[in-house]
């Protein structure tokens, strides 16, 4: 087992990776405060896993909510649902909330435990590869809006993420590849070594070869948790894990939250963002075609679907990222090297957008 700290002083935490973590009671028992544990999952994780993350509860008063599947339901109404369980079943400000399931579950989890009697612990246990090398870490957690993803939130930090690379066999290989997104995102942004790696190991990842996985899963952990260390509340660099996430999420957005894969819609954005660095004078061509060669033998898209650009950027400009009314975008300097900036040419931004659909 591989263990990482997110370094955040008294409100520190462990990120274990490693095989058969699910039913490790020892592991989980140690971050759980009271006896009353809330397990909030899903229509399709929890027949796979619920029962063997429960079988390691025992001794608690430990119950469960299920959401439906799926990114659409990511709303404050079925939010709602777990409050709603958290106070049917009478659970007390002591309670432990436990996410078990990909980012969307993490997410509604998590903003449920920070809202629930004003704040509740809780606990990440991510099932998909976007949400172990992601979503999991770092403590933002959210709903949709129909006019704009994540737009309803709060940051709140975990008790610990237990990352068991086992429940990855179950994925299918659409969601593998969106979680290969977010990974090679870490490359782009402040990592070449890494994306160097993952041209040479792109295979081993797509073919589930156990090291490689891990691997990834580890350092995708590590690039999170320095950035989010050093900026927990996005004031600076940690924007930078938005790369490709501004025309991602417009995407995300203007499609219909789910019809998209999240990874998907933010592996064309990186493929945007890389073609406007170019435009700007700041990539090379062969940089641009690198980035897209990777996404593609990801199974990834580097081409958006058919959005007006009139309604693209008004979407864009629906973005945490906003400052003064002004779009910030995550821009490449080079490869391995992000920067937050407004400053690009509006007719530059209108070509990229123009050619970067199918
Ligand atoms: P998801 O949670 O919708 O999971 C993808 C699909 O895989 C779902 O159908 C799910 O039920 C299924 N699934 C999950 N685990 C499985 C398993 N082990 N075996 C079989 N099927 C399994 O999507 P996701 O890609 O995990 O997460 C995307 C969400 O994460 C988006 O809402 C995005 O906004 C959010 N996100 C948040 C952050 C953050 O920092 N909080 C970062 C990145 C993405
Ligand atoms: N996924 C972006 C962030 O956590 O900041």
């Amino acid at each position: 087992m591989i263990t990482l700290d997110v370094a955040l002083g008294d409100r520190s935490y462990p990120i274990y990776i490693g095989r058969s973590l699910l039913g490790k009671a020892a592991l989980i028992h140690n971050y759980l405060s009271g006896k009353e544990v809330l397990v909030v999952s899903n229509t399709t994780v929890a027949p796979l896993y619920l029962d063997k993350l429960m079988a390691s509860l025992e001794g608690y008063r430990a119950e469960s909510v299920i959401l439906p599947d799926g990114e659409k339901y990511k709303t404050l109404e079925y939010l709602n649902d777990i409050f709603t369980a958290l106070l049917e079943k009478r659970m007390s400000r002591q309670t432990s909330i436990i996410a078990l399931g990909g980012g969307v579950v993490g997410d509604m989890a998590g903003f449920a435990a920070a809202c629930y009697q004003r704040g509740i612990p809780f606990i990440q246990v991510p099932t998909t590869l976007l949400a172990q090398v992601d979503s999991s870490v770092g403590g933002k957690t959210a709903v949709n809006h129909p006019a704009g993803k994540n737009m309803i939130g709060a940051f709140y930090q975990p008790k610990c993420v237990i990352a068991d690379t086992d429940v990855l066999s179950t994925l299918d290989d659409r969601q593998l590849s969106a979680g290969i997104a977010e990974v090679i995102k870490y490359g782009l942004i402040r990592d070449e070594c890494f994306l160097l790696w993952l041209e040479e190991n792109m295979e081993a990842l797509l073919g589930r070869d156990a090291a490689a996985l891990v691997y990834a899963i580890e350092r995708s952990c590590m690039n999170k948790a320095d950035v989010v260390a050093a900026d927990e509340h996005e004031c600076g660099q940690r924007a930078l894990l938005n790369l490709g996430h501004t025309f991602g999420h417009a995407i995300e957005t203007a499609m219909g939250y789910g019809e998209w894969l999240h990874g998907e819609a933010v592996a064309v954005g990186m493929y945007m963002a890389a073609d406007l660095s170019a435009r700007l004078g700041w990539l090379e061509t062969t940089d641009v075609t690198r980035v897209a060669r990777l996404l593609e033998r990801a199974n990834l898209p580097v081409k958006g679907p058919r959005i007006s650009i009139e309604k693209m950027k008004d979407l864009m400009a629906v973005d945490k990222k906003v400052l003064d009314g002004q779009i910030r975008l995550v821009l490449l300097k080079a490869i391995g090297d992000a920067v937050v900036t407004d400053e690009f040419d509006a007719e530059l931004l209108d070509q990229t957008l123009q050619q970067c659909q199918v």
